[in-house]
């Protein structure tokens, strides 16, 4: 038989679903591995889908998505964002952020290009460049600056192969947010090289800290026509398994896009993009009920790791992740994650899953209840001090 697709097999397996699949059957298992919320989605949007089936409007959609869902988006991104896009031309829904990711590399790079990208990072990401055709070009971001990429670095690792720069805040795995004065720093960089930039912004509303808003950068100068924002329903409606999500961006790669979602998918799911809608339109108490729970669970976990052995980490800013520093227990990541699970029960993804960089690191997703934290980590404790 002739080979199979070489771009396909290069696709790194998910460290995260390894760990996972280990933990099924463990009953009493403690579980910090999810990247999704543990909240359901509210039920007014759950209606709004249901309304949608029995009403008949479960056919195809335009391949971009409801003109109705991308004026409604065009409002929402005008409103949090900032930003200006026109929802017949420069917006596009598509299934979950991931698929967002997929068409617009998928519409910017050519077979070597290079895509300037932080890391640890969100590991689908070296997965969707590289079956594009490019070549992922990590730059290690680092704890000592609070996990927020040096523009110094990107600037250093721009060829004449360089095509864009994908950037994620709030950060999976890193809880990360990056600030306006960085961003800026890198839009200089993206217009003086003539790069694109994708700017995954799913965690938007998971920031924690006032000082350092959230903010895009397709808002600088510049910027507009040259950045792909990515964004999602999953995490801030509790929507991952509706698979919503959007890609704000100039015209002519949202028409590429859009163009491209006919062989991929066609549209998405209606009565999802109906759901999605009622999300937008509806109340909104409810998410930020969500993001408190969530930063009252990050300090109970923060403050906590403080008194498990060899473990330290810096209070992350955003999203629901912490990435703890593990080398004081002088093991490996995969190791320490393996012989948790299997001596203590509990959870966590090693770091040596989410790309350069992320070795002497775990991932805890505090997507688990408060009560669930605290014993997390009282087993914690005692797994490390005992080793
Ligand atoms: C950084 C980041 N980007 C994008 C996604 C994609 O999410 P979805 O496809 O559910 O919108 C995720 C999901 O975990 C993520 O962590």
């Amino acid at each position: 038989m002739k080979e199979l697709a070489r771009n396909a097999r290069l696709i790194p397996p998910s460290g995260i679903r390894r760990i996972f699949n280990l933990a099924v059957g463990q009953k009493d298992c403690i579980r910090f591995t999810l990247g999704e919320p543990d909240f359901h989605t509210a039920p007014h949007i759950v209606q709004a889908g249901c309304r949608a089936l029995e009403g008949n409007d479960n056919h195809y959609t335009e391949n971009a998505g409801l003109l109705e869902l991308r004026t409604a988006i065009a409002w929402r991104v005008k409103e949090k964002k900032g930003l200006t896009a026109d929802p017949a031309t420069e917006i596009m829904v598509t299934n979950g952020g991931m698929e967002a990711l997929y068409l617009s590399l998928h519409s910017i790079l050519d077979p070597g290009d290079e895509v300037i990208v932080g890391s640890p990072l969100f590991s689908n990401y070296l997965g969707e460049i590289i079956s594009c055709g490019g070549v992922p070009v990590c730059v290690e971001l680092k704890e000592s600056r609070d996990f927020v990429i040096d523009p110094k670095e990107v600037e250093r690792a721009i060829t004449p192969r360089t095509k864009a720069i994908l950037l994620n805040s709030p950060s999976n795995p890193l809880g990360s947010v990056t600030g306006p004065d960085v961003l800026e720093e890198i839009a200089a960089l993206a217009v003086r090289h003539d790069l694109y930039v994708l700017s995954d912004e799913v965690y938007e509303e998971f920031n924690y800290d006032e000082q350092v808003p959230v903010v895009s950068i397709a808002t600088m100068p510049g910027m507009r026509e040259r950045t792909v924002v990515i964004d999602s329903f999953s995490k801030t409606y509790a929507m991952t398994g509706w698979r919503v999500g959007y890609a704000v961006g100039p015209e002519p790669i949202i028409r590429l896009m859009t163009h491209n979602q006919e062989g991929v998918i066609s549209s998405v799911s209606a009565c999802a993009q109906y759901a999605a809608m009622e999300a937008l339109r509806g109340p909104q108490e409810f998410v930020g009920d969500m993001i408190r729970a969530f930063r009252a669970r990050r300090d109970i976990l923060v403050d906590g790791l403080k008194s498990v052995p060899g473990v330290t980490c810096r209070r992350p800013r955003g999203a629901f992740y912490v990435f703890a520093n593990i080398t004081g227990t002088g093991m490996s990541s995969g190791e320490f994650a393996v012989r948790l699970l299997n001596e203590a029960h509990v959870a966590v993804v090693p770091g040596s899953a989410f790309g350069p960089g992320g070795e002497g690191y775990i991932r805890m997703s505090y997507v688990v209840s408060e009560d669930d934290i605290r014993e997390g980590l009282r087993r914690m404790a005692a797994f490390t001090a005992a080793i």
